[in-house]
């Protein structure tokens, strides 16, 4: 047995969490008609000892989906559905974040009753949804006009809004992986002549007006925000991410948020600088770091001082108790990759914990 950093509980902010592992955001596509459902708390009942939980990303409007099975924020049964697994986890002793998504060009028509899916400009990528009759190559979205801007900026409210209702801790803003806030940041994907493209000060200002409205609801320190430079990921593409998202964190910072979630691979290529350090200085709020990380990297990104805790996703499917794993040096096992999306309770909820190894 081990004592580490990562088990050491911390309080900032006047946030308190038990260790310093943390849980990743992960898509499982088992919600049945974008309702959370008791297959789901089960899960995330399995994975309470994570010092916290990030929620598989939720849609916060039917026009936010882009992906067969996901649950979404925005009915009062999505919210009654929530409510039991928040309750649940905090039974257990968790705490519990929930991720908001708007997919945006990430999507495809069959989602939509035939219509476009939205996006800042009419840009298209290579790629392919996954909707309900299987992978289909994405469309070329439309350019979304500027009061429909600001109506997705109040759906993120009436979602953030929900998310309260049902019982969660806080709310993580999805601005990663190339969904809709990415689009709006990153240069390559946003080619608007209104006050929402150009400059990087208007580029930003979509996650920053969505930021603060959902701090409305919240206050700005139960608020993350999970950011992905330089994640080619959905086709993103950006002409100076170092620019853009140093500028974007010091916004966020002026909004004091409470958590930056931020991905960065934990071993980058061969003389590739990494920004984590420079948004350490920059951002007093919480830092999470994820990509990659296993312990030995992860204990010493937070003893160097350069995150508060770190989140892990894959780790998490097969082993539900990974902070005890970690702990009592037990075995990791693997995931399997065939039943990450979708299916049934294997290779969901089947996984033991170390103490029950068949
Ligand atoms: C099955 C799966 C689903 C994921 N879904 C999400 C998601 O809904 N939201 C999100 O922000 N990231 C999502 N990710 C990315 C993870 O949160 C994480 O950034 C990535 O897996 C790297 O962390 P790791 O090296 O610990 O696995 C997903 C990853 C996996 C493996």
């Amino acid at each position: 047995m081990t004592t580490s950093v990562l088990q050491q509980g911390f309080t900032k902010n006047q946030l308190s969490f038990k260790n310093r592992i943390f849980m990743a955001p992960m898509t499982r596509s088992r919600a049945v008609e974008q309702k959370p459902n008791d297959m789901m708390l089960e899960y995330y009942v399995q994975r309470a000892s994570a010092g916290l939980i990030f929620t598989e990303a939720a849609q916060i409007s039917p026009q936010g989906v882009g992906y067969i099975f996901t649950p979404g924020i925005h009915t009062q049964e999505q919210v009654q559905g929530w409510t039991k697994i928040t309750q649940a986890v905090h039974a257990k002793g968790g705490k519990i974040y929930l991720q908001l998504w708007h997919v945006g060009r990430v999507s495809h028509p069959e989602f939509h009753g035939g219509s476009l899916p939205v996006a800042p400009s009419a840009i298209a990528f290579q790629g392919q949804a996954y909707t309900p009759s299987g992978p289909k190559d994405v469309v070329t979205p439309r350019a979304l006009e500027t009061h429909e801007v600001k109506a997705i900026i109040a759906d993120y409210k009436n979602s953030a809004k929900l998310a309260k209702e049902a019982g969660f801790d806080g709310v993580e803003i999805h601005a990663a992986n190339g969904y809709l806030p990415a689009q709006f940041l990153e240069d390559g994907s946003n080619q608007r002549t209104d006050e929402y493209g150009g400059s990087l000060e208007n580029r930003s200002r979509f996650l920053v007006e969505v930021t603060k409205a959902v701090s409305d609801v919240w206050g700005p320190e139960r608020v993350s925000v999970r950011l992905s430079p330089r994640n080619p990921y959905n086709g993103m593409s950006d002409s100076n991410p170092e620019a853009t998202y140093l500028h974007v964190v010091r916004e966020l910072e002026k909004l004091k948020l409470g958590m930056l979630h931020f991905m960065e691979l934990a071993t980058l290529p061969e003389g590739v600088q990494p920004f984590s350090p420079k948004v350490r200085e920059i951002f007093s709020g919480m830092l999470i770091l994820n990509y990659g990380y296993d312990q030995k990297s992860a204990e010493e990104v937070v003893s160097k001082g350069l995150a508060d805790a770190v989140s892990f996703a894959s780790l998490f499917i097969p082993n539900p108790d990974l902070p005890e794993r970690f702990r009592d040096g037990h075995a990791l096992a693997t995931p399997d990759h065939a039943t990450m999306y979708g299916g049934t309770a294997k290779g969901y909820i089947d996984y033991p914990q170390a103490g029950e190894q068949q």
